[in-house]
């Protein structure tokens, strides 16, 4: 409890210092209500529910938080230099499922960034892109990495990233634009978002904790959901979700549960087990190479 503590302190004592001056490059602008977090019990979601009042600093509810991913074979975009990053999945987003797995979307209507609704109440939006907020605050860096690692199949990607903030992060109560206070900057929040997001992303190297036990893509052989399972878990603490297309035949998708302790944007994940049955078949699951032409060599800079 000491070490986890004097993590948080760490993390706020930076944001005290970076205040609201213009955003650096690489450093999380980040989470005004500080005073009122440093005070707060720390307690995961969804275990104590009792105790999390301060929906600034946990996300209340939304507590569940699943870091999604995919495994796509193409992009529909390859003409446009849409590709895919060789060696790893891709991201799909990270999602405040409420504690029973139930979960609420476009919460906030004034945030309404994506042009492709999946629910008919909600209007389209039609403005500047999600990417241009994100140069806008100087993040180049974020946004070259979003371009590598979080890539849509059957839409620009930019489009898609806009989906997941408005259909999620405007539900997840550490994002709220109230808990910003008066320093708020415009957009400040969908920045703070993928930042979040893409931090997430790197706890789960789904590709390579495979690869770890001898499980890589393969047109020639197939898997069972029970070797994904055991793989994942050996390696990330607890089972995914795993998500198959074709009748249960086609692995596509993954989901990671974590209660958090704190905000989500800082605070510590700890997975737990999926509380939604895979669509996987239990056995002759086809993991699939991808078409060369659809994949790029890409490095991060850690
Ligand atoms: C929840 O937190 C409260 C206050 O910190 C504590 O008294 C209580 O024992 C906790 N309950 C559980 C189940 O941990
Ligand atoms: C799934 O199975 C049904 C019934 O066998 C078949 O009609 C359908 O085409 C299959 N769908 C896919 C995507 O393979
Ligand atoms: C996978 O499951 C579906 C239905 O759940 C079934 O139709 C299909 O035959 C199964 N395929 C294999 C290879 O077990
Ligand atoms: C493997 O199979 C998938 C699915 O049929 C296909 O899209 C892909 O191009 C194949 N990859 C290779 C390297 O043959």
């Amino acid at each position: 409890m000491v070490a986890v503590y004097s993590i948080v302190v760490l993390a706020v004592a930076s944001t005290v210092y970076a205040g609201w001056a213009p955003p650096v490059p690489g450093l999380p602008n980040t989470f005004p209500n500080i005073a009122a977090c440093v005070d707060q019990p720390l307690e995961y979601s969804c275990e104590n529910t009792t105790t999390l009042k301060n929906t600034c600093c946990s996300p209340t509810p939304g507590g569940l938080v699943l870091q999604t991913q995919f495994w796509d074979t193409y992009t529909g975009f390859e003409k446009k230099g849409q590709l895919l990053p060789k060696d790893s999945w891709t991201i799909h987003g990270l999602w405040p499922d409420n504690c029973d797995g139930s979960f609420e979307q476009y919460c906030d209507l004034s945030r309404q960034y994506d042009p492709a609704p999946d629910d008919k109440t909600v209007p389209a939006y039609h403005g500047p892109g999600v990417d241009t907020f994100i140069k806008k605050f100087g993040r180049k860096d974020l946004l070259d990495f979003m371009n590598k690692y979080w890539v849509s199949q059957g839409s620009p990607s930019a489009s898609f990233w806009a989906h997941e903030f408005s259909k999620h992060a405007t539900c997840t109560s550490t994002f709220d634009v109230a808990c910003y206070g008066p320093g708020y900057k415009k957009h400040q929040d969908v920045v703070d978002f993928y930042d979040a997001v893409v931090r997430a992303f790197h706890m789960f190297p789904t590709w390579t904790m495979l690869a770890a036990s001898g499980i890589t893509p393969s047109n020639k052989t197939t898997y069972s959901l029970s070797q994904f399972q055991t793989a994942l878990k050996a390696q990330s603490g607890a089972i995914p979700y795993l998500g198959c297309g074709h009748n249960g035949t086609v692995l596509q998708e993954v989901w990671y549960f974590n209660h958090v302790s704190g905000t989500e944007q800082f605070g510590r994940f700890k997975p737990v087990d999926s509380t939604t049955k895979s669509s996987c078949n239990a056995t002759g699951i086809h993991y699939y190479e991808r078409s060369p032409k659809s994949v790029r060599e890409v490095r991060d800079e850690l």
